[in-house]
């Protein structure tokens, strides 16, 4: 038997930060299905696609090489885990992620990569649509302020964006088309344990879930 841990919730929240960190804890594979929305949209973007033509993004979801290799994301044989963080791959992801052919086609990519191995896996819809049969499901909240706070922070540090109000505004806008799309809206399932990380730091929210895990598994691991 394999294990599975979920880990959705809105941007910023430390997903995967957090997924990244229990993964090495447990020696486990860690899957940031987020990177490959990103890497989707970063091609879409590339190659002048409009955002309405979907079924032009369905065929690039679908004829495109994602591969996961530790914290980085290869597109087409290329390392792409940079150029994914950007601001405008920000703001056009959820335009991509709400179609539903793309999401068939990654959810079965993801699937693919998880099988056969114990993963913590992070990004939207896992618990409710992805890993359904998780033995862990967690969701990760915090304020919008917080989380905006946190994601400046993090870009600032790597040269990627200097504007606080408008990666304000980009997260905003993503959880709200997150959350009220019709295709596996980010939600979480009556099993989840939701955990607001607005006043915990990295180290303690990588514990609780630790113990949890740890606790779950019954000296397993
Ligand atoms: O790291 P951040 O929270 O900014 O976002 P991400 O995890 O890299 O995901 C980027 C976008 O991909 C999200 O805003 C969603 O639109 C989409 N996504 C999704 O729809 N389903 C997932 N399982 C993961 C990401
Ligand atoms: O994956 P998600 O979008 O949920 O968040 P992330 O990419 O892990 O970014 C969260 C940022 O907040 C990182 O820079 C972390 O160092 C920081 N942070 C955190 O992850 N958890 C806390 N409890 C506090 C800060």
């Amino acid at each position: 038997m394999t294990i599975k841990i979920a880990i959705d919730g809105p941007a910023g929240a430390g997903k995967s930060t957090v997924a990244k960190k229990l993964a090495n804890l447990l020696n486990f594979t860690y899957i940031d299905t987020g990177a490959m929305y990103r890497a989707i949209t970063y091609k879409v973007i590339k190659e002048g696609i409009d955002l309405k033509e979907e079924d032009k993004i369905a065929e690039i979801a679908k004829n495109s090489s994602i591969t996961l290799e530790g914290e980085k994301i290869f597109l087409d044989g290329k390392d792409v885990s940079y150029e994914i963080r950007r601001p405008e791959v920000s703001e056009k992801v959820s335009y991509v992620s709400k179609i539903k052919k793309v999401r068939e086609i990654l959810v079965e990519k993801q699937r693919a990569i998880a099988e056969g191995k114990n993963v913590v896996m992070d990004g939207r819809d896992i618990a409710t649509v992805v890993l359904p049969d998780a033995q862990f499901k967690f969701f990760l909240t915090a304020s919008l302020a917080e989380r905006a706070k946190r994601r400046y922070n993090e870009l600032k540090s790597k040269n990627l964006q200097i504007d606080y109000l408008k990666v304000l505004e980009d997260i905003k806008n993503r959880d709200k088309m997150d959350s009220q799309r019709k295709e596996s809206p980010l939600k979480h399932t009556d099993e989840s344990i939701v955990i607001d990380t607005t006043y915990l730091s990295e180290q303690q929210v990588l514990d609780k879930l630790y113990n949890i895990v740890k606790e779950g598994l019954k000296g397993d691991i």
